[in-house]
């Protein structure tokens, strides 16, 4: 086999795919780099080990086994532990001459991010589909409600418009917040640079959080050093993530008061917003960036919110190269950081 040769070698240790050399007996002949991380095993146990031995799966081993005897070649897609799940697409194929029986060259893919990313995508659909079907169905029913006699009922019209107008916006809200997230995403959406004060961006996020605060018994707070020198980044893009991080820290918590701050440190401008509301319990929050998260669906229902926001506060600090940091503690608050190159 020529793998033995230094400079094949190399080259099959620099390629993205596992690779492996079984010989006709089904023993190990050699893999490359790729192999051994994609399974999580040592590169220098692997010769002359059987396939069992070395990647301890059983339906990996049949694979193989099956290629062997039959002496043709086969392709499948495996979902398997390693300790991590992955998925791996792995092909066998023969070599060696034709006369006698054949060893197997192997190739694997690691396919765990595109499955994942296809699955995304998947739930992304069913989620939207969700999400609108929900005030959809609403809207309909209160309209045929009215229809069916309820518009003379002078006591319950005027509330159903109500409910049919929240539930418009609604909507109107979770189409532009997907417009919003696809557009950073697809890095469509221009961002443009440029220094302003921190002292405007903290007044507008204010007043338009105010009607919402003061409903809620909230009091926003804004602490700006003496003298702030202006920071540069993409204004408008700034004030959508730091008005939902505001939009939050008003929504999940009462009689209190939520702080918006900012300061300099290790070159980087970083805005804070805390609240002291029900916090999140700590085994969410690697998941609460995630489109459609939310922590808990029931008080989600009443508090309203579709788990959009804090995927485009994500993605607002990624287009600025920053960075949004959380902190938090059930029943005690919670506090967002949002960090960007001075
Ligand atoms: N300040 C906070 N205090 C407590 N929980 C929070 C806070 N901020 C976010 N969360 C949790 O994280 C989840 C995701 O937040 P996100 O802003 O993405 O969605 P949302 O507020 O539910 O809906 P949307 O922002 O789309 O209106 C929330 O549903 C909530 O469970
Ligand atoms: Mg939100």
């Amino acid at each position: 086999m020529s793998q033995q040769d230094p400079k094949v070698e190399k080259m099959l240790d620099n390629l993205s795919e596992g690779v492996m050399f079984l010989d006709e007996n089904g023993k190990i002949v050699s893999v490359n780099n790729a192999l051994a991380e994609i399974f999580c095993v040592e590169k220098e146990k692997a010769p002359g080990s059987s396939l069992i031995e070395y990647i301890r799966n059983h339906e990996l081993e049949n694979f193989i086994k099956n290629a062997l005897e039959s002496q043709r070649g086969a392709e499948q897609e495996f979902e398997l532990v390693t300790p991590v799940e992955i998925v791996v697409r792995i092909k066998a194929l023969l070599y060696g001459s034709q006369s006698e029986k054949r060893g197997l060259l192997v190739v694997i893919n690691d396919m765990t991010a595109t499955r994942k990313l296809e699955r995304i995508r998947v739930e992304f659909a069913a989620n939207v589909s969700h999400e609108l079907k929900t005030p959809l169905a609403a809207i309909k029913g209160y309209i045929e409600t009215l229809q069916d006699g309820a518009i003379d009922d002078k006591k319950n019209n005027i509330k159903f418009l109500k409910i049919i107008g929240e539930q418009v916006e609604r909507l109107d809200r979770l189409i532009s917040d997907l417009l919003e997230l696809s557009k950073i995403e697809s890095g469509k959406k221009e961002i443009t640079l440029a220094r302003f004060s921190i002292n405007e961006l903290f007044d507008s996020v204010k007043f338009i959080a105010g009607h919402a605060a003061e409903k809620k018994k909230v009091v926003i707070k804004a602490q700006i050093p003496p003298n702030f020198a202006d920071v540069l980044a993409d204004k408008n893009m700034m004030e959508i993530a730091l008005l939902n991080l505001v939009d939050n820290a008003v929504k999940f918590s009462s009689n209190s008061e939520v702080v918006i701050s900012v300061e300099r440190s290790d070159g980087k401008v970083k805005l804070t917003v805390s609240d002291s509301g029900i916090g999140i319990p700590v085994e969410l929050l690697p998941r609460i960036f995630e489109r459609f998260f939310r922590a808990d669906k029931a008080r989600s229902r009443e508090f309203g919110g579709t788990g959009l926001g804090l995927s485009i506060v994500k993605h607002v600090m990624e287009v600025h190269h920053g960075s949004v940091l959380v902190e938090s503690e059930p029943e005690k608050g919670s506090k967002f950081t949002l960090a960007f190159p001075d």
